[in-house]
């Protein structure tokens, strides 16, 4: 045996060079994979910029660390298997190796430390506060969000949909009527909880890139969870200040008050905007240009039911649930439509029905 251990001991430093040569070539090729992969969605906030940083150097600084390992427990699986009969050819036991655990030991450390404080930099950076900022109040309840602006006269102004100013700090504060369910922005990268009973807060700086970004519920709250997705609208200053003037005057009564022509477009419009959720976000009907598959798909759908059981369905939709769908979780929208808003809705859906 003893003959044999200057060659071991040089095949052993080349095992280790091996090991280290296709350690540092699957790195590059993990760092660049990771790099290459679009992880998020779009940048929405300036907080997204420095959170989407902070994920790119994570993963620099650990996809080396899980290739190395991952190499040397392949490598080490392939090249030193125990062969049938080598059953008592195991090398003398070890005691240990100062050096080596040393250098395991203090390496992960500074590695941690400094992605510590990295992070805690970025966290004070993300939650500072923004010298002109504005305020509103978050609402959640199963299973919609309401957003409320400060108004005139201290009374405040409601909308289904969040609206935003461009490069505008806001204060976000957030409660909830029932459960707990969780504002969450994916384009902000920024969320927080809506717990019932407390106010939470949530900072978040618009950026000039104005459009359309999902606003969602990231807290399984029931069953309606899943449709608790409304808008957040960045639009520029301007078209903010009009927005909110929309939102505060008197709106004209539901229906539209004339006959005949006026309801068409009045169902149509109730379909895809009247309370939350929106007929639209939870189903498909193609005159309406909606997609939603949380129910039933009224491209399919509506061909088969009658006027009153199409009303039943928006009243009262428990009552007949379609095959292959739960109870519980389409709202009783008689309790929260106008018998106008559900005439019209009728009306639409049977005239789209007849075409
Ligand atoms: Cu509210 Cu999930």
């Amino acid at each position: 045996m003893s003959t044999e251990e200057p060659a071991t001991s040089q095949e052993g430093r080349t095992q280790v060079r091996q090991m280290l040569l296709i350690g540092a070539v699957a790195s590059a090729f993990g760092i660049a994979l990771a790099l290459w992969i679009d992880w998020f969605p779009a940048q929405a906030s300036t907080q997204a910029k420095t959170i989407d940083t902070l994920w790119d150097v994570l993963l620099i600084a650990s996809v080396p660390i899980f290739v190395l390992v991952e190499t040397i427990v392949l490598y080490s699986a392939l090249k030193f298997r125990m062969k049938p009969g080598e059953e008592l050819k195991d090398g003398p036991p070890i005691h240990g190796n100062t050096k080596l655990e040393i250098i395991w030991t203090a390496i992960p450390a500074i590695i941690l430390v400094g992605l510590c404080t990295y992070a805690y930099v970025a966290l004070v950076d993300i939650e500072k506060a923004e010298a002109n900022s504005m305020e509103v109040r978050v609402v959640g309840e199963q299973f919609t969000w309401t957003f409320f602006y400060p108004g005139e006269g201290g009374k405040e102004i409601a909308s289904n949909q969040l609206y935003l100013p461009a490069n505008t700090g806001v204060n976000f504060t957030v409660q909830s009527k029932d459960v707990i369910h969780d504002f969450f922005v994916p384009a902000f990268r920024m969320k927080i909880d809506a717990v019932p009973g407390i106010d939470t807060h949530v900072r978040v700086t618009t950026t000039d890139r104005v459009g359309e970004f999902p606003v969602v519920c990231a807290e399984l709250c029931g069953l309606g969870h899943s449709t608790m997705r409304q808008s957040a609208h960045v639009m520029s200053k301007a078209d903010f200040d009009k927005k909110l003037d929309e939102l505060a005057a008197p709106k004209p009564p539901p229906g539209g008050g004339e006959e005949g022509g006026g309801a068409e477009t009045d169902g149509k419009t109730l379909f895809t905007d009247a309370a939350e959720p929106t007929c639209g976000s939870c189903h498909t009907l193609s005159d309406a240009g909606t997609t939603g598959t949380t129910g039933p798909d009224l491209d399919d759908v509506l061909a088969d039911l009658s006027e009153e059981q199409i009303r039943q369905s928006i009243e009262e939709p428990d009552a007949v649930v379609a095959e292959g769908f739960q109870p519980g979780i389409m709202p009783r929208y008689g309790e929260s439509l106008s018998q106008e808003q559900i005439d019209a809705l009728v009306e639409y859906l049977m005239e789209v029905k007849g075409r």
